[in-house]
């Protein structure tokens, strides 16, 4: 038995605290694409993990996997597990050897691209974890993967051959002196990390770590054999439908397939597998948006005041960045095509709360663009962009005891609330399984239990 947890959205959905909640009935929960530009929260009695790679298990003690679909900044990931220990967790982590790794030109890359894109507007604004130029390596296969860390001399052969390239590449194309760039991050500077000696170095020891703490798996072949021996696994998704590589406003987008098929093709598990169990999407009641592009149902003019007290409330300041995110009305077109995407069998609302006390809260039902009434995002990004938002209004609902309401149940969510996912739930077409009233792992109204 499965059960996927999808992003509807544009990222920060509350992803994190739903797999938590969920995930006490799971055995294994697994990632199956995106890296460490993923920021997961849990909060469960008053401590606060973030977690960037180690999946939103561990805070359970479940056995967490990151799938082959996943690029893997070997740094990132043994220090989350060193800080989840430090708190008291004993994190069992499995990393696929189909898994690629993040170089530390990779992420002097992603910085400096963007930085040249900038200047057309075309940059994404990344979360310059290198992201990007990993999976572009993949693609290009060129790139290093967690099984070449064990082996010394597959290592030094791929770094040999890439690494003069990515060189060439930033001080010939980019035209950028590496002396000058003032960057520096795991232990290398942008000297070092164009260096192969530096490089192999440092990855051969994280390769002899991963090798002695037994962490690397055949993703594929681990989950069947959970799976045929009776354990439930949890896929969870990072990022979101909308900064899909597919299927989001490309090109401010990231570089990986959040939505369901990326958790057959980043695990090594088939179709059948991931289908036959739930698909959770996950929505924010409103939305936030870390990163650039367009988004017609940003609040902003007139609703600027409510932008800032919705992001203050919400605290949407980015996990990984700490830039502060931009607050937009729901977007019902966008969780529409998310459903569609993905085939969500059920829905989980977070951030009600954060709504709570408005006079009324919007939603964009369908754009209108050029005339024509749409209820569906447009294929092209510019087409998005010139969407005028047609909005349905609601009653808003007062701000009330969540922690009590929550202790309750649905009943206990105010009537205008109510109204409110209701209509979110047949827009999508998918059953409401849970509503967020807060960030703690209390504060989840649960009405289906997936598993
Ligand atoms: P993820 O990337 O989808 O896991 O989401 P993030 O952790 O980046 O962002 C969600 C933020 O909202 C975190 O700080 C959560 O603790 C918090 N959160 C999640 N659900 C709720 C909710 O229902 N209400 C409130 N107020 N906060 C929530
Ligand atoms: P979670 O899992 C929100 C955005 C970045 C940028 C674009 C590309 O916490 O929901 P990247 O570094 O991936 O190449 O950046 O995608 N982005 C996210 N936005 N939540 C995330 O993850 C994100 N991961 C990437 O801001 O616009
Ligand atoms: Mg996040």
């Amino acid at each position: 038995m499965t059960v996927t947890i999808v992003g509807a959205q544009l990222g920060d959905e509350g992803k994190g605290g739903i797999v938590d909640v969920y995930g006490a009935a799971a055995d294994v929960v697994a990632r199956y694409q995106g890296g460490d530009n993923a920021g997961h929260t849990v909060v469960h009695e008053g401590e606060e993990y973030k977690l960037s790679l180690v999946p939103s298990g561990a805070v359970r003690g479940k056995v967490g996997v990151l799938g082959n679909g996943c690029v893997v900044n070997p740094a990132t990931l043994f220090g989350e597990i060193d800080d989840l220990r430090e708190k008291g967790l004993d994190p069992d982590v499995r990393v696929a050897e189909r898994a690629h790794a993040i170089l530390p030109f990779h992420r002097v890359l992603d910085n400096v691209e963007e930085d040249v894109k900038s200047d057309d507007d075309l940059s994404a604004g990344t979360t310059g974890r290198g992201i990007g130029p990993t999976y572009e390596d993949k693609v290009g296969r060129r790139g290093v993967r967690i099984g070449d860390l064990l082996d010394p001399d597959v290592l030094r052969r791929k770094l040999e051959y890439v690494v003069p390239q990515k060189r060439a590449l930033i001080e010939d194309v980019y035209g950028v002196t590496l002396s000058e760039v003032d960057l520096s991050f795991d232990g290398f500077d942008a000297e070092a990390a164009f260096d192969v000696d530096a490089i192999y170095e440092q990855y051969h020891e994280y390769g002899r770590r991963l090798a002695e703490e037994e962490m690397t798996v055949n993703a594929g072949a681990f989950l069947a054999d959970c799976i045929d021996g009776g354990e439930t696994v949890m896929f969870e998704g990072a990022q979101g439908t909308s900064i899909d590589i597919d299927h989001g406003i490309y090109p401010y987008v990231t570089s990986s397939n959040p939505t369901a098929g990326g958790a057959c093709t980043g695990t090594g598990l088939g179709p059948t597998v991931v289908g036959d169990g739930e698909v959770i999407g996950i929505v924010k009641a409103y939305l936030s948006r870390v990163g650039t592009g367009p988004l017609p149902t940003e609040m902003t003019d007139d609703e600027e005041t409510l932008a800032d007290e919705t992001r203050e409330r919400g605290g949407e300041f980015g996990t990984v960045t700490g830039r502060p995110r931009r607050i937009g009305w729901l977007d019902v077109p966008m969780v529409r095509h998310a459903a569609r995407a993905s085939g969500f069998t059920g829905i989980a609302v977070n951030h009600v709360d954060v709504l709570a006390g408005l006079d009324e809260v919007k939603a964009c039902h369908a754009y209108d663009l050029d005339g024509e009434t749409l209820e569906t995002m447009p294929t092209t990004t510019e087409r998005w962009g010139d969407c005028e938002p047609q909005y349905r209004t609601f009653e808003g609902w007062p701000d009330v005891d969540w922690t009590a309401v929550a202790e309750e149940g649905y009943d206990a969510i105010p009537g205008n609330a109510r109204d409110y996912l209701e209509y979110v739930s047949e827009e999508v077409g998918a059953p409401l399984y849970a509503v967020g009233v807060g960030p703690e792992r209390e504060e989840t109204v649960v009405l289906e239990s997936p598993l």
